[in-house]
């Protein structure tokens, strides 16, 4: 699916906010607990720590206080809040939704509120979901949470994925706005690689099955990774009518520092432009983009007008990309 702005409203992110849980868990923790070292974590994946949320911390737990403060940076309440879409593989359970749940903890009485799950590219493909909302005009002011809490989900005793995955979610406010905001998207999605990346006892397939933790062949999310990472960006600004050169602020699925460097390379655009978080909070799955976001904002680097280059990955396989100009000035 790929699609441009047309020319109703034009819809923007007001407001960000994200949240990590406490615990840091660094790879010296990790070479105790499984057959591994820090130099083969730095040196594979780049990652140096990750957050793990505590026993009673669920996927709303953590979600929370980033939509709090997303709301906060917006200057928006959460009653006038019209549509939540918590993006996540982790919510607290099957139902009712983690977006219902944090409508209600908000306060978003108003608010349609469900839960999207597209792997690591969640985050994504909710933003293109209450953008399709907001300017078709069926919402007005959209909350979109991304998170996940995969330490809950893996298997502590696999050191081929618990080096990789941390915890953590991110918010943003969407409404409309004055000019500029989102420019389009691009998603897709191949479910035939989806046995790649996989949580095979989940769900009704394989009840039975004991299996309650993520399976992954790193190798074949890898070539994968680093194919549409690509492909992806570079069809959708061929569609948008713009160059890299254009792109002032690129961020990436933050998986693995190989990963990024590779579509940094690729794409042709310089590292000092490329947003990189992955070190400090491993792979956060919906929760990566963001957090890489609201790093970056908070870093100075989202400036109005900017262009922003988002592109996520992950299971299904997934992957989705977004071109947005970077504005906070409302619609009269
Ligand atoms: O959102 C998407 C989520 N998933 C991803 O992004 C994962 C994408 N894949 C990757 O990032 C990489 O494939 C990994 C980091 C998972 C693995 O790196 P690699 O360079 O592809 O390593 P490999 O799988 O080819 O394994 C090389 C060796 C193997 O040993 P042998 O068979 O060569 O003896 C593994 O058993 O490294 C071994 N290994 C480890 N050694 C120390 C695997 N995990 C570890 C570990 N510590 N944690």
């Amino acid at each position: 699916m790929i699609g441009t702005a047309s020319n109703g409203r034009t819809i923007s992110i007001t407001g960000l906010g994200c949240h990590v849980p406490e615990r840091v868990l660094d790879n010296a923790e990790l070479e105790r607990l499984v057959d591994t070292t820090d130099e083969w974590i730095m040196e594979r994946t780049g990652i140096r720590e990750r957050r793990i949320a505590a026993p009673e911390e669920a996927m709303s737990d953590i979600a929370l206080p980033a939509c709090l403060r997303a709301l906060e940076n917006a200057g928006v309440e959460a009653k006038d809040i019209d549509l939540l879409v918590m993006a996540t593989v982790t919510p607290d359970m099957s139902f009712p939704s983690t977006g219902a749940i944090l409508a209600d903890r908000l306060g978003a009485a108003d608010a349609a509120a469900y839960d999207l799950s597209a792997g690591c590219t969640g985050f994504m493909y909710a933003l293109a979901q209450a953008y399709g909302m907001l300017a078709g005009g069926l919402a007005q002011r959209a909350l979109v949470v991304g998170g996940d809490v995969l330490s809950k989900i893996l298997d502590w005793d696999d050191r081929s994925t618990l080096v990789l995955f941390g915890d953590g979610a991110g918010a943003v406010v969407m409404e409309p706005v004055a000019g500029g905001g989102f420019l389009g998207f691009e998603l897709g999605a191949d479910g035939g690689g989806g046995v790649h990346l996989w949580l095979p006892g989940s769900g009704s397939r394989h009840f039975d099955e004991p299996e309650k933790f993520v399976k992954m062949n790193g190798r074949e999310v890898f070539k994968f990774a680093t194919r549409i990472l690509v492909q992806s960006a570079e069809t959708l600004m061929e569609r948008c009518g713009v160059t890299i050169d254009d792109v002032d602020v690129y961020i990436p699925h933050q998986a693995n520092v190989r990963i990024i460097d590779h579509a940094t390379k690729k794409l042709g655009i310089p590292s000092e432009r490329v947003v990189v978080n992955v070190d400090r909070y491993g792979n956060t799955s919906s929760g990566s983009i963001p957090l890489a976001l609201a790093d970056a904002a908070a870093d100075g680097r989202l400036r109005d007008g900017e262009l922003v280059l988002m592109t996520g990955m992950g299971a299904g396989l997934t992957w989705g990309s977004a071109l947005l100009e970077w504005t906070k000035e409302m619609a009269a």
